[in-house]
């Protein structure tokens, strides 16, 4: 009975190392995907950031600002990283890697509003 148990604790614990290295690894490749992370941009989460912005009398104005990416699509993410635009850089993930980067904002956002 003991290895029985012991068995199930060891699978589990397999089980649980594999989910929480991919959010890793997806976390890893939001915060530095080779030297061009998306956080300067689109925030820690993917909630956005101001990317130029000045203060005149009246307030801050934002000229550039990086979109909120929480709840964007695996195509939308697939598109932009591939294709970039005017100030994002384009990325060469494999199809993999962009899902892993996806799942993290995912994950990441449900734990926030939990
Ligand atoms: C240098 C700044 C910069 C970096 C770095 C950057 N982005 Fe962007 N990204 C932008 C800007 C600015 C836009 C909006 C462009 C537009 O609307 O034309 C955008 C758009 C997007 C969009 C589309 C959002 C929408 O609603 O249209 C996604 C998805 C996205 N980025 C994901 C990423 C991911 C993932 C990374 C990292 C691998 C990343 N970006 C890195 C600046 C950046």
């Amino acid at each position: 009975m003991k290895k029985i148990y012991l068995i199930f604790l060891f699978s589990f614990a397999l089980c649980a190392e594999d989910f929480i290295s991919e959010f890793e690894y997806g976390q890893m490749l939001y915060q530095s995907p080779r030297g061009v992370s998306c956080v300067p941009c689109h925030g820690e989460t993917g909630e956005g950031r101001d990317i130029v912005s000045y203060t005149e009398d009246n307030g801050t104005v934002v000229m550039i600002k990086g979109p909120d990416i929480r709840s964007s699509t695996l195509t939308q993410i697939n598109d932009s990283v591939k294709k970039g635009n005017s100030i994002m850089p384009r990325y060469f993930f494999t199809d993999k890697e962009i899902k892993t980067i996806h799942a993290y904002l995912e994950k990441v956002n449900l734990e926030e509003t939990e």
